[in-house]
């Protein structure tokens, strides 16, 4: 597993978006947004439902294009690549947990984390043996063979940050990735996210409306009516 080397805190930031417009229709979901990450920094986004969180993720890993503002990733600016270019970039560079799994139904927990390298061009063989490494580091080694349909919540969290860990990506985005879950598979799939981050350099960008969660990331991002302000932890 390759590692990434972690730069200190004032360090140019990795990922910068800044002053991000988005509506949908006369929704304005994000208006005059900013969020910045360092590498191997995990930045919590807190506030309300509705408040323009996923928003500000789904832009900042380049799934959606704000209608204006700046997204610059590694000396790259986001907001210009053409959609191949910006999939691509996802694919190699970022990982991705939602609060859901979000898994393929049709394929086992298994076959799940070895799709990112499978899609990446690394054969069967290797890709499944690296994803057995991360079923037995989460320990649902068990799942290894069952669809996600028939293995538990808790579980399927862990497979889906291990499907998200296993390109070894430099920034993780993960969407309250433990809404799911009761408070003790939260607590646990929190660890494991951190601790493998924090063991491969990731930063960690991570949307959640609760503290519990938040206190995780080194520092608080807060959301309020698509406008961002520094939380108080920073
Ligand atoms: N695809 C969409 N179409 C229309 N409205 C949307 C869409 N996505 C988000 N919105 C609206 O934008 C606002 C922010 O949504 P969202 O970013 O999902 O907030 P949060 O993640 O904080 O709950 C909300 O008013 C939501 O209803
Ligand atoms: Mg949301």
């Amino acid at each position: 597993m390759s590692t990434h080397t972690t730069d200190s805190l004032d360090a140019e930031p990795l990922l910068q978006a800044t002053e991000l417009f988005k509506a949908f229709g006369l929704t304005e979901a994000l208006d005059r947004a900013s969020l910045s990450v360092t590498a191997g920094e995990t930045v919590a986004v807190m506030g309300p439902s509705g408040s323009g969180k996923s928003t500000l993720l789904h832009c900042a890993a380049g799934i959606m294009k704000p209608d204006a503002g700046s997204v610059r990733y590694d000396g790259r600016e986001l907001t210009t690549l053409s959609d191949g270019e910006r999939s691509e970039l996802r694919r190699t560079e970022f990982g991705f947990v939602f609060q859901f799994g979000q898994l393929v139904p049709e394929l086992t927990c298994l076959e799940n984390i070895a799709l990112p390298l499978r899609l990446g061009g690394m054969r069967r063989k290797p890709a499944e043996a690296e994803a057995e490494h991360w079923l037995a580091t989460f320990d649902v080694t068990d799942a290894a063979h069952k669809r996600p349909g028939d293995v538990s919540g808790g579980q399927t969290q862990r497979v889906a940050v291990a499907r998200a860990l296993v390109t070894t990506p430099r920034v993780i985005f993960a969407d309250e990735p433990t809404g799911a879950l009761d408070s003790l598979n939260g607590e646990l799939v929190m660890r494991l996210l951190t601790q493998a981050a924090r063991d491969s350099g990731a930063a960690i960008v991570l949307v959640t409306h609760e503290a519990r969660v938040a206190a995780y990331a080194d520092r608080e991002v807060i959301v309020r009516d698509g406008r961002t302000k520094t939380g108080v932890l920073a």
